[in-house]
């Protein structure tokens, strides 16, 4: 194998139709939505890197820090030789756990950004030659097929990005990922935790100005793509925390009564003054449900790890 094979497993018009497929279904439903996955083409997810810098978004910082203490312990429980981590993005925290795995063959970062895939792909492959790295472009909530690589298979998803899943769209996704294992092999998930409201709102309605940019940019997405309309600054950016469901919510609220219009879908959509367009939650998770929500899909919590103010956890769990 050549150390880095970049893979898409769908070809680029059904990555169109699938977004074709999103904004109809989601802007003429009511409430409107998006899903998240559409944040991220290059500019998007330029804006997530800057938004881990930010003083107010703690989770990046937080699941660094767990890893930095426990890389080698769960690499130690894994022993993986094939590592799958699913929503890679710039791969940066997922160094500490390549680095201490120290029989691994093959790197499998999966992301539907390919600028994403690629630069850190290359950087990675720059700095450690011996390390196989196979690169997919591929959507996580859809069945995937990897690389016949050796096992034991460790599956890595982390970020909290599995929060950003609904809780049905999370039992489908973990079913998945239980279906990528043989028993025996392993999932390290991060999971950002329920904590006090106003930490979490500021974390996702940053003082810069950076995470409205970040939730803007899927309006832009939909522009370049779809010939439509949107002009971002006619929405204002909303982050609130629903305590019901346990989850941050990511809006975008129409300032004026607007009509947009997507050329590709022949769809004029309405939108009311003050109304709001949902495009991302971020759920926050508590041990008992992610040890609940594993189980469910037949993977066996084995260890939690949290960072010293308790704001993100690490775990890591056994397939049955
Ligand atoms: N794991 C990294 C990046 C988190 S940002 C970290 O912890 O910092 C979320 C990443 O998931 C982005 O790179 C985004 O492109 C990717 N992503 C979001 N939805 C996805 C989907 N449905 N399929 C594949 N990748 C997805
Ligand atoms: C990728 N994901 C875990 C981020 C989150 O915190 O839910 C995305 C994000 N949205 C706003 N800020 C960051």
């Amino acid at each position: 194998m050549s150390p880095f094979l970049l893979t898409r497993t769908l070809p680029e018009d059904a990555t169109e139709a699938a977004l074709r497929a999103d904004v109809h279904q989601g802007l003429t439903r009511t409430p409107k939505t998006l899903p998240p996955k559409w944040f991220y083409d290059a500019h998007g997810s330029e804006l997530f890197e800057q938004i881990t810098a930010l003083p107010e978004y703690y989770p990046t910082r937080a699941e660094r820090e767990i890893l930095i203490a426990r890389a080698g312990e769960a690499a130690a429980a894994t022993g993986a030789r094939t590592l799958v981590e699913l929503g890679s993005g710039s791969s940066e925290k997922t160094r500490y756990l390549i680095d201490a795995l120290t029989g691994l063959h093959t790197y499998v970062p999966v992301d539907v950004s390919e600028s994403a895939l690629t630069q850190a792909g290359q950087a990675l492959v720059a700095e450690r030659p011996d390390l196989n790295v196979h690169a997919l472009i591929a959507d996580f909530t859809a069945a995937l097929t990897l690389p016949d690589t050796p096992g034991p298979r460790l599956v890595a998803f982390l970020g909290g990005t599995i929060g950003n899943l609904l809780p049905a769209e999370r039992a489908t996704f973990l079913a998945l990922v239980r279906g990528l294992l043989s028993p025996g092999d392993t999932v390290l998930l991060g999971t950002d935790l329920v904590k006090d409201e106003e930490v979490l709102v500021r974390a996702y309605d940053d003082a810069a100005g950076v995470t409205a940019a970040f939730n803007k940019n899927v309006l832009s997405v939909v522009n370049r793509e779809l010939g439509a309309d949107f002009a971002p600054d006619a929405f204002d950016h909303v982050a609130l925390w629903d305590t019901a469901n346990e989850w941050i919510e990511m809006r975008l609220r129409s300032r004026t009564e607007q009509t947009v219009k997507i050329p590709a879908l022949d769809l004029a959509v309405d939108f009311g003054a003050g109304e709001e367009l949902r495009t991302e939650i971020s759920a926050k998770f508590r041990r008992e449900g992610v040890r609940s929500e594993l189980s469910v899909a037949g993977l066996e919590l084995s260890h939690w790890w949290t960072d010293r103010e308790g704001r993100f956890a690490l775990s890591l769990s056994v397939a049955r």
